[in-house]
């Protein structure tokens, strides 16, 4: 069994964070994104991935990822050259695939305690493909299932305006070498991309198999920034340890799970985990609450910061309380010199500022 990464999308709903990094490499608890998804695939036992990647987005995310080695995994980079849809990013993968059955995951997708199961039923079994689908609020934003008296996927419709189910398309999926002939049969949906979804009902309309599997654990999509704190929020909660190897002052105070890398300083600080201090990060008189990823080289003095997540080498001084914010590398916030109550601002296109 192959697998597939895509990670070609231009992250739009991050901006402007994604002006200079390509989405799949924002970081959640100081490590990227796609590092876990890279993680969860070499954990299902599956060491060939295609990487599927854009012309603008390939250098960074190569220099990040390089060829696996890290996960005893080989990477194929793959370009998708324009951004025409899920489906059509398979497409562009047919030469890597082969005949082979694959795992497809979305790039910026994680899902709580991996794939190997489902990979280990996929492979013994003649399914055609496996959708993963997860009960959501508001689906309207992903593909809806509908499913059958007796569970089995009976319609799938993508977006929909007025979604007859909250069962939402995980962005994760098994499929097996018939879903390239029905790739081949779909047209570009409303919004002009070739959409997986389409390619999975025609199969189910072909009467071929497909396994649908409704998660009860979390579902990680993180397109957008209270989606970045949420990941951060819950991938610090399940994987976050006490492993102080940084300088801790005798004055602070450290409790639950908080990671302080080597070469960090914490001087006259609280620090209540689940937190991580990235390396060569400076923290001097600040409460830094649960929830918090602290970039490397970054530097805080005298701030009170909760729940948000900071990228290298950010600068926070004399700002008082700073919450649910995820603020982009070598960013400064400080307090205006001369204690004039304005605001002075030099912040990015796109830029949001809440105060
Ligand atoms: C895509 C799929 C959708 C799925 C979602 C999961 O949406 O088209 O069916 O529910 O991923 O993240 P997109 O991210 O392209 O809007």
């Amino acid at each position: 069994m192959k697998a597939i990464i895509l990670a070609a999308g231009k992250g739009t709903r991050l901006r402007p964070l994604t002006y200079t990094t390509a989405k799949h490499l924002l970081p959640v608890a100081n490590k990227p994104i796609i590092f876990f998804v890279i993680d969860q695939i070499a954990r299902a036992g599956i060491w060939e991935i295609g990487l599927i990647v854009s012309p603008e987005n390939i250098d960074l995310i190569k220099a990040a990822v390089g060829d696996g080695s890290r996960w005893g995994v080989r990477i194929t980079y793959i370009i998708q050259e324009q951004p025409k849809g899920l489906a059509h990013a398979v497409s562009v993968a047919k030469g890597f695939l082969g005949h082979d059955k694959f795992l497809m995951f979305l790039g910026d997708n994680l899902i709580e305690g991996g794939v190997a199961p489902l990979v280990e039923k996929f492979e013994r079994g003649a399914a055609a493909a496996t959708v993963l689908l997860k009960e959501v609020p508001d689906p309207r934003q992903f593909g809806v299932a509908i499913l059958d008296e007796r569970g089995d996927l009976k319609q799938l419709i993508e977006k929909p305006k007025d979604p007859p189910t909250n069962l939402a398309v995980v962005g994760v999926y098994m499929f097996n070498h018939k879903v390239h002939d029905a790739i081949a049969k779909i047209k570009p949906s409303f919004r002009g991309e070739l959409e997986i979804t389409d390619a999975i009902q025609e199969l189910l309309n072909a009467g071929e198999q497909i396994h649908a599997k409704v998660l009860d654990g979390w579902w990680l999509d993180t397109g957008k920034k209270d989606d970045i704190l949420e990941a951060n929020r819950v991938v610090l909660d399940e994987y976050a340890s006490k492993a102080i190897h940084g300088e801790v002052s005798e004055e602070s105070k450290i409790t639950g799970r908080v990671e302080v890398a080597k070469t960090a300083k914490v001087i006259r600080s609280v620090i209540r985990g689940p937190v991580v201090i990235g390396e060569g990060a400076v923290v001097e008189d600040c409460f830094i609450g649960p929830f918090t990823a602290v970039g490397p080289k970054s530097v805080l003095k005298n701030v009170i910061i909760e729940h948000s997540v900071l990228l290298e080498g950010c600068t926070l001084m004399d700002v008082g309380r700073v919450e649910d914010s995820l603020i982009g590398r070598n960013a400064k916030v400080t307090k205006v010199a001369d204690g004039r109550d304005s605001l002075r601002l030099l912040i990015g296109d796109d830029s949001e500022v809440q105060v």
